[in-house]
């Protein structure tokens, strides 16, 4: 949800903006714009569209040109896409770019109009920034007391990069529940929303807490926090490298981090594994805390929640202890019975989410015990959670998650095994055995890999269909949810999952010849079923694509596609079949020629609710 990027040093600001808001412009791609001293007078360039729309824009009217400056890649919550409502906005001496909404921007927008203020766009933003003004003129220039002010008076998520006309050597940023880091490198400073965007010039960054306020200058940046008071801030180092941000020869993000999936799983399993046996205890679970809960609850919004409906079906099959996995957005309003005594367990890629963050926050209130299963160092769920255990797939850029899941559901495999252990359903042998076969999965991914021609047959196949379903029983269910997300994410063909069973009642009368049907079938036990529910839909002309074993044969003419998986554990097959499902959705999106890492309307990370 925007990204915000702001620099100050001796680099020519405008290229580290541009190059940086390049990077973020996977949290939103609406509108772009910078602010840069030029010559100490504030010079604003901003465009709808993409930041290529606004490059294109200063290629006719000129770059600003000068060594600060802030940017902003945004999507849109108050007020359409448009040039006057791309960021930074300004009022008086103030201009900033704005992460987030501001709840009360209508009652604070009455209070400046009454004071003579005009505005020139629809933003809560420009709120902010005519608030600040009004503060900086009360406080007689002090930019800190004014900022400390505007603050108090603002509700809601924001993280704000700020820039005052009279002070053209200093960057000024905050957050509030929105990420932010400050990043230090030699004789210039940086903010971003994430570490992508500056990793190429420095991996030294403070991380913004709530309530601070940042000053940068090319000596370093200090830190207040609400009371006007400078805080120590501990330096940390990213451990991942540039190239871990770019797309290293691959067409779209999506397509490398689908490659990268095996190498992530192995990094985030490894160091959890000691003697063959899972080993949670860094994270701070013991098999004694486990046996603490009666109750596990997953909460998660979109492709993560999907990870916990594998968790779900894993863990009740291997540690018999009933799960609910729940939607974060629907969890939070419908008190849920969640109490002491239980396990709350949040999934979240971003660790921004605004509705699992709530979710986890309120499971905090009612008493539960709650586990973080988060991907980026420091967020706001990591941070927050009584447990946590990172996923260490290294930076997903593509708004499509893909790699982020395979390590959310290897994730929850080690869960559900060192659980089952600990509450005796299953016994040394077989959870060394089960361990073994998890990190067997990265070598059996990179065969699929090598294999992949057939999907882009398929989504040959696919590109004409207006609605596609997907089905599957059991764990073949739960992939199929995630299957049939991320093909209409961004291919933009409507497309449903289906529990294969329930089809005959209702939907199977939508089958026509015009709505192929992919049929995941990895369960030995459930294969027999499956197939007869395809043929149900084949007998009503749809065409199907099988994602089965290779060893599996059905009768002929059951299906019109079939995509091979190799032979491996049942439990284990949705870490091998999403794959395919991951190829395909890619490739028609691809065929269809959408903007396959940034699919319309989307954005990475969700901090409005
Ligand atoms: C789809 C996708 C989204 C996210 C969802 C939650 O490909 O990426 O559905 O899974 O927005 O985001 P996180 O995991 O950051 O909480």
């Amino acid at each position: 949800m925007c990204g915000i990027v702001g620099y100050v040093g001796q680099r020519e600001a405008a290229d580290v903006l541009l190059d940086g808001l390049s990077r973020l412009e996977y949290r939103g791609y609406d509108s772009a714009g910078i602010a840069v001293f030029e010559n100490e007078i504030i010079k604003v360039a901003k465009s709808k569209g993409r930041l290529a729309d606004l490059q294109a824009k200063m290629q006719k009217e000129g770059k600003p040109s000068g060594h600060a400056g802030i940017g902003h890649t945004r999507w849109a919550t108050h007020g359409e896409p448009s040039d006057r409502n791309s960021h930074p906005h300004g009022g008086g001496n103030v201009t900033l770019v704005h992460n987030g909404i501001i709840e009360n921007y209508k009652k604070l927008k009455e209070f400046l109009l009454s004071k003579g203020r005009k505005f020139e766009s629809d933003t809560d933003t420009e709120v902010i920034a005519q608030l600040l003004d009004y503060y900086y003129e009360e406080h007689h220039g002090n930019p800190v007391e004014a900022i400390v002010k505007t603050l108090k008076e603002l509700e809601g998520s924001y993280a704000l990069g700020i820039v005052f006309a009279d002070f053209p050597d200093r960057v000024f940023a905050m957050r509030k529940e929105s990420p932010l880091i400050v990043g230090i490198g030699e004789n210039e400073c940086f903010i971003a929303s994430d570490m992508t965007a500056i990793l190429k010039y420095t991996k030294n960054y403070y991380l913004l807490e709530p309530g601070e306020i940042a000053v940068l200058s090319r000596q370093g940046a200090k830190v207040y926090n609400l009371h006007y008071q400078k805080i120590e801030k501990e330096l940390k180092t990213a451990d991942w490298d540039v190239s871990a941000a770019e797309k290293g020869g691959y067409e779209h993000y999506m397509l490398k981090e689908i490659h990268e999936q095996p190498e992530s799983i192995k990094k985030t399993i490894t160091p959890r594994i000691e003697n063959g046996l899972p080993n949670l205890e860094e994270c701070g679970i013991t098999p004694e805390k486990l046996l603490e809960f009666n109750k596990i609850h997953i909460v998660a919004c979109g492709t993560a929640m999907h990870a916990g409906m594998v968790g779900k079906y894993v863990i009740e099959k291997l540690a018999k202890i009933s799960v609910n996995v729940d939607i974060a957005s629907e969890f939070r309003y419908r008190e849920p019975l969640v109490g002491e005594g239980d396990l709350v367990i949040v999934i979240s890629q971003s660790g921004e989410t605004a509705d699992s963050l709530a979710a986890l926050r309120l499971s905090k209130e009612l008493g539960a015990k709650t586990l973080a299963i988060v991907n980026a160092k420091g967020s706001s769920i990591a941070r927050e959670a009584d447990m946590l255990i990172y996923t260490h797939a290294g930076p997903e850029i593509a708004v499509a998650s893909t790699k982020a899941y395979m390590v959310q559901i290897a994730v929850m495999y080690l869960f559900a095994f060192e659980l089952a252990l600990a509450n005796k359903k299953i016994d040394e042998t077989e959870c060394r055995r089960l361990t073994a076969l998890l990190q067997g999965t990265p070598d059996k991914i990179s065969e699929i890999l090598e294999h992949k021609e057939m999907t882009q047959l398929i989504a040959s196949e696919l590109i004409t269909a207006d609605s596609l379903l997907y089905i599957g029983r059991g764990l073949d269910y739960a992939l199929s949810m995630e299957g049939s997300l991320k093909l209409k994410e961004i291919s933009y063909i409507h497309s449903e999952s289906y529990a294969a069973g329930e089809l005959k009642h209702g939907t199977i009368s939508l089958i026509t010849e015009n709505m192929p049907v992919i049929a995941v079938a990895t369960q030995q036990n459930l294969f027999d079923k499956t197939i007869s529910n395809i043929k149900e839909v084949k007998a009503r002309g749809a065409r199907v694509v099988l994602v089965s074993r290779e060893s599996y044969q059905p009768e002929k003419d059951v299906a019109d596609f079939k995509f091979g998986l190799p032979d491996y554990e049942d439990l284990l097959m949705p870490m091998l079949a999403v794959v395919p499902l991951q190829l395909i959705a890619y490739y028609t999106a691809v065929l269809k020629g959408t903007d396959v890492d940034k699919p319309r309307n989307l954005a990475k990370s969700v901090t409005v609710e």
